[in-house]
This record gives structure tokens, sequence and C-alpha cells, in this order.
């Protein structure tokens, strides 16, 4: 049996394959490339090149391995762009799932592992979020993951597929094993920090300093991305063991402000980091922390690598020995 990962090229989706195939599994990726480069396909799996919608390309790979469940990072994934293209977001992250699960079913492969986010749950109304809480995107980006997770969700009372929607915060640090954080173009704090370290940015911009945090940057949940990927691998043994379709967040459960990412950093890299506070940005939430409560319940799974040091740590081990990402 082999699981299939689509956008298996990419930063979460890479490193998930990577513990699959460390685990004695057989991996088949589906990239398009659009958001990363061939360098970054896992050593060991079976790779197609193509689109996650190609109905197809699914018959094609389905005939040639037999799929227990396909895992689907496949996505675009930066909020302030899908506010200015919508569209693009709809598409790629909805339609294209839409059409990736019809040609799952026709191939007879009923099992999914879905990568969903924080973004579904928009401005909190209390923290820690649970799985409980309201469901309102301030973005396209997160309504086309709550789409998706709707379409999942029907699915599986209509035609009997099972799931699991994983929906995650801030993923970070590097698995150690080569694989690291090289998104195009980068939005995430963590790795903007460690290229400024590099001189590959001049500074770093700190969105507001007057949220009503300890003090005044916002509070995010990071989440290793090793603990993801060990979400998985109990995510895809607890739908292969007959249990039901279910929604779960991961996330390390403490939140760390942007002012102490960047304290953390300066102290890892031992470069001052120049920062500039600016506006805040509409629509950015002061506080995110997950409950990951449920996940720990249903999945047995807990974050291992919970403290910033080490997240801050990891990243920067794979972007010192990676300046130009997976492009050089
Ligand atoms: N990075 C995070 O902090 C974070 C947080 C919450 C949720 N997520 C979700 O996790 C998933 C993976 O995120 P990531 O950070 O690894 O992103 P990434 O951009 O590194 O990886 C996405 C991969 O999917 C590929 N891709 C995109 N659209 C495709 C399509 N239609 N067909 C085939 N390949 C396609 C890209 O080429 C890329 O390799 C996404 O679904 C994202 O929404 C990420």
């Amino acid at each position: 049996m082999a699981i299939l990962v689509t956008g298996g090229a990419g930063y979460i989706g890479g490193t998930v394959a990577r513990s699959f195939l460390s685990r004695g599994e057989e991996v088949v990726v589906l990239d398009d490339f659009s958001k990363s480069l061939p360098a970054s396909v896992p050593e060991g799996c079976a790779f197609y090149e193509g689109r996650s919608d190609n109905g197809e390309l699914i018959a094609k790979i389905a005939k040639e391995h037999e799929i227990s469940a396909c895992l689907h990072f496949a996505a675009f994934i930066e909020a302030g762009e899908s506010v200015k293209d919508p569209y693009k977001y709809f598409y790629n992250n909805t339609a294209s799932s839409l059409g990736l699960f019809h040609a799952l079913m026709d191939a007879g492969v009923k099992k999914i592992v879905f990568s969903s986010t924080a973004a579904v749950y928009g401005e909190p109304k209390y923290t820690p979020i649970d799985e409980e809480h309201p469901k309102n995107p301030t973005n396209p980006y997160g309504l086309s993951k709550l789409f998706t997770e709707k379409i999942l969700e029907t699915f599986s009372a209509s035609y009997g597929i099972r799931y699991a929607a994983l929906r995650y915060f801030n993923a970070c640090g590097s698995d150690g094993t080569g694989n690291g954080e090289d998104h195009h173009p980068e939005t995430h704090l963590i790795p903007l920090v460690l290229q400024t370290a590099q001189g590959i940015r001049k500074q770093i911009f700190i969105f507001g300093d007057d949220y009503p945090t300890p003090d005044g940057t916002c509070v995010r949940d990071y989440i290793h991305v090793s603990d993801l990927a060990s979400a998985h691998l109990a995510a895809y043994d607890y739908l292969m063991s007959g249990s039901p379709s279910v929604s779960l967040n991961l996330g390390n459960g403490s939140g760390f402000s942007v002012k102490e990412v960047i304290e953390t950093a300066r102290k890892i890299t031992g470069h001052p980091i120049p920062a500039e506070t600016v506006q805040r940005r509409p629509g950015d939430p002061s506080v995110l922390v997950a409950s990951s409560e449920k996940a720990g319940k249903i999945l047995g799974w807990k974050p291992e690598r919970r403290s910033l040091d080490e997240m801050v740590a990891s990243a920067w081990e794979w972007h010192k020995n990676n300046p130009n990402g997976y492009g050089a």
C-alpha cells in the first residue's frame, strides 16, 4: 500500500512524507512545483509532477500504486494575497480539492488527511481556541479551507469517505534531515527574522506594538514541523484502524509574541536583527493560541518540541546551511 501526498515537495508535506518514508511506508508525491522546486522532492518517494485536481493523473497513480490514503497538503497559503485575489484561493484550494476528492473516490481511495488551518476560526472569541470555537474566517484563505472542510464533512456523510481535518497553527522549524521552510514569497515570521540575521533582509517589521498583550505585540502559537509530522502519522493510523472522521487542532498550546521571537532569534544567531515597528495590519488578531487537547485524547498525540529556543534553533540550523533555500 502507498500513501499519496499532494504538495509533498512543499515545506510541511515534504517533512511529513519523509516521516512516512522513514517508518518504511511507500510514499507517492504529487506536486506541480507552483510553490516549490524539484530539489525539495523527498528522496525515496515515487514522484509525479502535476496538479492535484488532474483526474487522469490521479487515476494513473492509483493504477500504478495501491493507494491506501491521501494526505492533502497542496494549496496556496498566503492570507494577504488571498484578500487581493480570492479567485486564486477558491480555485486552487477549494475547487481543486473538490476535483481531487472526486478523482480519489473514483479510484476507490476513501481516506483523506487534510491540511486545514487556524485561519478557519477568524477573530478569537476566547483562547485557547478549541475545535468548538465559532468559525468565521477573516480572509479568503481561511474561507477556502473551511469550504474544503465542509465538502469533506458532506462527502463523509453521503459517500462514506473518512477524513481527518488537521487545523495547524503556525508551523515552524526543521526536521533536521535537510528539509526546511522555503516559501516564495516568504511571509512567515521565523524565516523572515532568520533571513534578516543572514543579511538577506535589512530589517524585520513589527506590525503594531499596542495590542493588549504583555509586550504589546501579537502572540501566536508555533508548532514544530516534526510535531506536525508525528500528528499525521497518528491521524493516518487512526483512519486506517477504521475510526470515524474528525477535525483536530494542532498547536503547541503556548503563545509567543513577535518580540519574543525576535529576541530568541537574536540570542540564537548572535545577530542584532534590526527591527522597526510600523502600523498594525488589518485583520491581525492579538492572540491566537490552540487547545490541542482533543488531538491528545483522540490520537494520543502531544507536541514534543515546545520551547521557542528549540523551534528557532532548528530553523536556524536549516537556514544557515541553505541560505538560498532549495534554489541554489
Ligand atoms: N505553513 C503553515 O504555517 C501552515 C499553517 C496552517 C496550514 N497550512 C497548510 O499546510 C499545507 C502546506 O503548507 P506549506 O507551508 O508546506 O506550503 P508550501 O507552499 O511549502 O507547500 C505547498 C505545496 O503544494 C504545491 N501545490 C500548490 N497547489 C498545488 C496544486 N493545485 N497541485 C499540486 N501541487 C500544488 C506547491 O508547489 C508546494 O510544493 C497547506 O495546505 C497550508 O494551507 C500551513
